[in-house]
């Protein structure tokens, strides 16, 4: 287990990954010896369907724990139990204290998880003054581990990724993802209903951090979801925008939870135009 920079305040990218890489590492052994009682202690939160298992909460209090032990100062955002602060964070807010900020989606896919889908993943991003700039994202099943510092490129197991080269919309293998709650599912069900046969197909693979790692692998060509959280989106985010693609929301918006596209600059204008024609970031 790495501790960064022998300071635990040390804000350095390079050596926020190596802790992030460490730390998502042994998530994911956590993740996948859980796996055989994947269906013990699931509970529902913003829906029916929305699930939370013992694993999603046992991997977040092993990294969560762990990190307030190594980098007690920071600050973390875990999507199952949400805000930690470190100390005086009043003191220290601002928008250039230099600050990390962790996000933590300790299994992003969880239903695939759940039904043995083997194509869900461990996400952990550091954040500087508001601006993520490490990022990793592994699946547990495959061992695909996806990385990336703010200004360095993105890589998978050691590999530079760049994305694909579709240079058409009507070429282009589409990802997308769905919300838990029923009436925001039906408007993403019609937007998705005009879009298909426009497009090469549409995938929904059920994890958008492993979604945005795979539009940056090119593995698919582009992806787009409403309703992010911010721990879907850290991680993933940067891998796909280090890869060289454009990740922004729709009309200017940065991407965040109205919208978030990824796509090469070959299509995202025309994917992004289709978008806002078919009203994709409005609805519930
Ligand atoms: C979900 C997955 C899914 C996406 C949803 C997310 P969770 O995360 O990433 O692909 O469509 O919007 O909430 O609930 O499995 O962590
Ligand atoms: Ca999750």
């Amino acid at each position: 287990m790495s501790q960064v920079g022998n300071s635990p305040g040390a804000s350095d990218p390079r050596e926020l990954l190596e802790l992030a890489v460490d730390l998502v590492r042994a998530g994911a052994d956590r993740v996948r010896s859980m796996r055989d009682v994947a269906a013990t202690g699931v509970a529902t939160k913003s829906s029916p369907t929305d699930v939370v298992t013992a694993a999603d909460r046992a991997t977040e209090r092993l990294i969560i724990d762990r990190l307030r032990v190594l980098r007690p100062g920071d600050d973390v955002l875990g999507e199952e139990t949400g805000v930690h602060r470190g100390p005086d964070h009043r003191v220290a807010d601002g928008p250039d204290t230099g600050r990390v900020r962790w996000l933590l989606d300790p299994i992003d896919g969880t239903v695939n998880f759940l039904y043995g889908i083997p194509y869900y993943g461990v996400s952990l991003a550091a954040e500087v003054a508001g601006q993520v700039v490490a990022g990793v994202v592994r699946n547990p099943v495959s061992g695909e581990e996806w990385t990336a510092v703010a200004g360095q490129g993105a890589h998978r197991n050691g590999r530079r990724l760049s994305g694909s080269t579709v240079c058409e919309l009507s070429q282009a293998l589409l990802a997308t993802g769905f919300g838990y709650d029923r009436a925001r599912r039906a408007h993403q069900a019609r937007v998705v209903a005009d879009l298909l046969p426009e497009v090469r197909d549409i995938r929904r693979l059920g994890a958008a951090s492993i979604d945005l790692c795979m539009a940056a692998d090119g593995r698919i060509d582009a992806f787009y979801e409403k309703g992010l959280a911010p721990w879907d989106l850290a991680a993933g985010g940067l891998v796909a925008r280090e890869a060289g693609l454009r990740v922004t929301g729709l009309g200017g918006v940065p991407a965040g939870t109205s919208m978030v596209l990824a796509a090469p600059l070959a299509i995202h204008q025309a994917l992004h135009d289709r978008l806002v024609d078919l009203d994709a970031a409005g609805g519930p």
